[in-house]
């Protein structure tokens, strides 16, 4: 990996002077996007740390997978336009691809497609952890409880040194993780767990786990919420080093076993800046209700003093319109339109989102509507309660996780995560005992 790096830019470097010392630093350039200042010696040679919070100019790993341009709104998996992948592929074959690098044959794809569905099912022991939950409890406490769980179950997938258990560990992750995502929304609501079955489609087969109820009545998926379902999936599945996936990684990089990882990435995901906003975008539009409120809102956004934002929307890396908030907006009219639901929510959306992008406060600071503006409105139209929509996130971006958790493992410059920090607290004292302090 080093060689790659000073192939290609062998005489472009970097000026830094500290204190009347200059030190060159090597400029590496990727195949797109901004080229990254190779800092990996300067405490070695200036004492000192670079200090950035939040990571907003540093780049924490090399990675082939995903790219966004967040000027342009372009998001690309192993190179591929999003909104090309959600009108014409399928999430698994999506999830071939993030975890390959190309999209699949048709013998790729079957094979494939028939070890997903052929690891859906969980260890019938696991289930028993559901009954040691509140019937309250949020769905995501559950899903970081139950998927850190599948570490103690399948022991002949952790060994992460051997590729073969790695490869296992990731088909059953990508695979089981509906079916406890199902699982996780029948104990909320009382009903038995449904079995996966293997003749239905990813999709098809979550949204039958789910809305299916045993032996009592015939449940049948109905294709254009099987079609919405697949494609929020697919524009879920991977958005390269965001809070989550840099979990993962750093989670990762101490040699922790891969379900651990990936409970580490849903517990990350959970929090409203993140995974958690689209949760917290309906309740909003919840709150505002009728289009005649939107401006009270907008002025709530606007004010410094109150720590109101308008969920759903700006984002760290897009600067202009999210690509994945196109799709959805369009998704979002058809399962409506197709469903025969009117959803005054969606006129709130709709007329926040003009609204917004006609003010300057909005236009300044670059704010659009992201991913989670528009898919709270599809999910809830589908029937699935606001608790269950972080969820559904977590259950599509568990194979950009494992993709990216994979491509770590592999990577030869890997090393333990290990940032450092500015230290502002007190310097050394002595102890003083308690009677005299
Ligand atoms: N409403 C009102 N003002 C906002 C908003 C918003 N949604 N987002 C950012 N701003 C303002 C913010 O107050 C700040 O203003 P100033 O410079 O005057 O202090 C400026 O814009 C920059 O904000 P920031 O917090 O420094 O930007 P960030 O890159 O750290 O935060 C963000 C990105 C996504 C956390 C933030 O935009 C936000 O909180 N949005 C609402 C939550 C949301 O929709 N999250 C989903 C993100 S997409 C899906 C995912 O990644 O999981």
């Amino acid at each position: 990996m080093e060689e790659k790096y000073k192939k290609t830019v062998a005489s472009d470097t970097a000026s830094l002077t500290v204190r009347g010392n200059t030190f060159e630093l090597p400029i590496y350039g990727g195949s797109t996007g901004p080229d990254v200042i190779d800092i990996r010696t300067l405490y070695r040679d200036t004492g000192m740390f670079t200090f950035d919070p939040g990571f907003t100019s540093t780049a924490s790993c090399e990675s082939a997978i995903t790219y966004i341009d967040g000027d342009k709104g372009e998001l690309l998996y192993r190179g591929y336009p999003i909104d090309q992948l959600a009108e014409k592929s399928d999430f698994l074959e999506v999830a071939y691809l993030l975890l390959n690098g190309e999209l699949p044959n048709k013998q790729q794809d079957e094979e494939f497609k028939h070890a997903i569905t052929y690891h859906t099912m969980v260890h019938e022991q696991l289930s028993k952890f559901f009954g040691g939950f509140r019937r309250d409890a949020h769905p995501m406490a559950i899903m970081c409880g139950v998927v850190g769980a599948m570490s103690a179950f399948y022991h002949d997938s952790t060994d992460i040194n051997d590729p073969e258990q790695r490869k296992v560990a990731s088909n059953r992750l990508i695979a089981k993780i509906p079916t406890i995502a199902a699982m996780t929304y029948k104990y909320s609501i009382g009903q038995p767990f449904v079995y996966p079955r293997n003749d239905l489609n990813y999709a098809e087969n979550f949204l039958y786990m789910t809305f299916g109820v045993p032996s009592c009545e015939e449940y049948k998926v109905n294709p254009i919420l099987a079609n919405a379902m697949d494609k929020i999936f697919i524009l879920h599945a991977d958005h390269e080093q965001n809070a989550s996936t840099s979990t993962v990684r750093l989670a990762g990089s101490s040699g922790a076993n891969p379900f651990a990882c990936i409970a580490a990435g849903i517990a990350s995901l959970w929090g409203p800046a993140h995974g958690g906003a689209n949760e917290a975008c309906l309740k909003m539009l919840s709150e505002i209700g009728t289009v005649d409120r939107i401006p009270e809102y907008i002025d709530k956004a606007k004010d410094k003093n109150d720590p109101f934002r308008l969920m759903g929307f700006g984002h760290r890396v897009y600067k202009n319109f999210d690509p994945r908030a196109k799709v959805l907006q369009q998704a979002a009219n058809e399962v409506l339109g197709e469903l025969g639901i009117n959803d005054p929510l969606l006129e709130v959306a709709k007329e926040l989102e003009r609204i917004a992008l006609e003010d300057p406060y909005f236009i300044e600071k670059k704010l659009y509507p992201n991913v989670d503006f528009y898919s709270g409105i599809i999910l809830k139209a589908m029937g699935f309660p606001t608790e269950m929509f972080t969820v559904l996130f977590a259950l599509a971006r568990t194979v950009g996780w494992v993709s990216q958790w994979s491509e770590m493992i592999e990577d030869p410059t890997q090393k333990i995560g290990r940032p450092r920090q500015l230290f502002i607290g007190e310097s050394e004292r002595q102890y003083v005992s308690i009677d005299k302090r």
